[in-house]
């Protein structure tokens, strides 16, 4: 039996097994049902422990599965995945450099709609700004999301902020302390960052080719495990809610918002998210200044327009903008 046969074998055997967990499958039963010999089930039950499944061997060479890995395995991802096309396909890797570049090749080569990268750690993983962005093995999610959207490419930034709310919404069925999103589409936790977004486009004036969304989350970091640099700063759903996370269940429950938000923005834009933007909103009514590319405007955010732009009341008046970094100004007391 070649690998991709094995890898199939496993993927459905792993589907019988676990369909009943309470029961025990002796292997010539499981030979019969998948069509092939006792020994490629015993090949295929070592190839699911050896990524992390723990199968008990009984009596008379049955198995019976008992419980799964948190890993981010394409199997595991897809297993209760209630989507209709977001995460369908998963590409599953142990490390890349950046799971955005993979996607990016992935949908120069027509990879399906809604395809998902997903990689335990990152070696060049990279943020707004040409910022790195710190992913250790198996204590965050990286991912990158292929889409194949008919907007007009100046409407693709509302997709960063489809994506922070999905986040949003996720990160609050969890119950952590005050969840809020930094302008444009920074998810933070108690004011630190848990989450960032790079969307990245392929488009010319009239049309998008393809988009990637790319999500990196903090979730079971600790904060000692954070770089000196980002230690102040940064946060991870674990450190905020003393609780370890499923990262698959996690990952699940995001890709199940995000295809909600996708599919709405697609239909209507922005507008029936405002609601939402302004209540995660962590900027409105401070003073900021914002960086474009070197240039500094200083003034108070009053409002996320219909199209996601932040407004500014600054010295010259009322002023709006679609993209820049934000830093909130302290009032100093004399
Ligand atoms: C930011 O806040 O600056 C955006 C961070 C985006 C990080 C994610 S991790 C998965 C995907 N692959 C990357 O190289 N970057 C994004």
């Amino acid at each position: 039996m070649n690998d991709a046969a094995l890898n199939s074998l496993s993927d459905n055997l792993l589907d019988t097994l676990r369909c009943q967990p309470i029961r025990s499958y002796p292997a010539s039963q499981l030979a019969t049902l998948h069509n092939c010999c006792p020994a490629d089930i015993l090949f295929a039950v070592d190839l699911l422990r050896r990524s992390g499944y723990d199968i008990k061997s009984g009596r008379e060479e049955r198995f019976r599965f008992i419980s799964a890995p948190d890993l981010l395995l394409a199997a595991e991802i897809t297993h209760r995945l209630t989507t209709s096309f977001v995460g369908r396909t998963v590409y599953a890797y142990n490390s890349v450099q950046s799971t955005n570049s993979v996607a990016g090749k992935l949908a120069e080569a027509k990879a399906p709609d809604g395809a998902v990268v997903v990689a335990e750690s990152q070696t060049k993983g990279r943020g707004r700004m040409a910022r790195p962005w710190y992913s250790p093995e198996q204590a965050g999610i990286y991912l990158s999301i292929i889409l194949y959207p008919e907007i007009n490419p100046a409407d693709a930034p509302g997709l960063s902020i489809i994506t922070s709310l999905a986040l949003a919404d996720t990160l609050a069925g969890y119950d952590p302390s005050e969840i809020s999103i930094k302008w444009p589409n920074d998810c933070l936790l108690g004011g630190r960052k848990t989450a960032g977004i790079l969307t990245e486009l392929s488009a010319d004036l009239i049309s998008v080719h393809h988009v990637i969304v790319g999500v990196g989350v903090n979730l079971n970091q600790r904060r000692t495990d954070f770089p000196p640099e980002i230690r102040r700063t940064a946060t991870s759903l674990r450190a905020e809610t003393k609780t370890e996370i499923r990262r698959v269940r996690f990952l699940r429950r995001f890709l199940k918002q995000f295809e909600n938000n996708y599919q709405r923005f697609c239909r209507s834009g922005l507008k029936p998210f405002r609601r939402r933007i302004l209540k995660y909103s962590s900027l409105l009514g401070k003073n900021i200044k914002l960086d474009m590319q070197g240039t500094i405007i200083a003034g108070k955010a009053v409002d996320i327009d219909r199209n996601g732009n932040l407004v500014l009341e600054t010295s010259t008046g009322c002023r709006t903008f679609s993209a820049g970094e934000v830093t909130v100004v302290k009032n100093h007391r004399r």
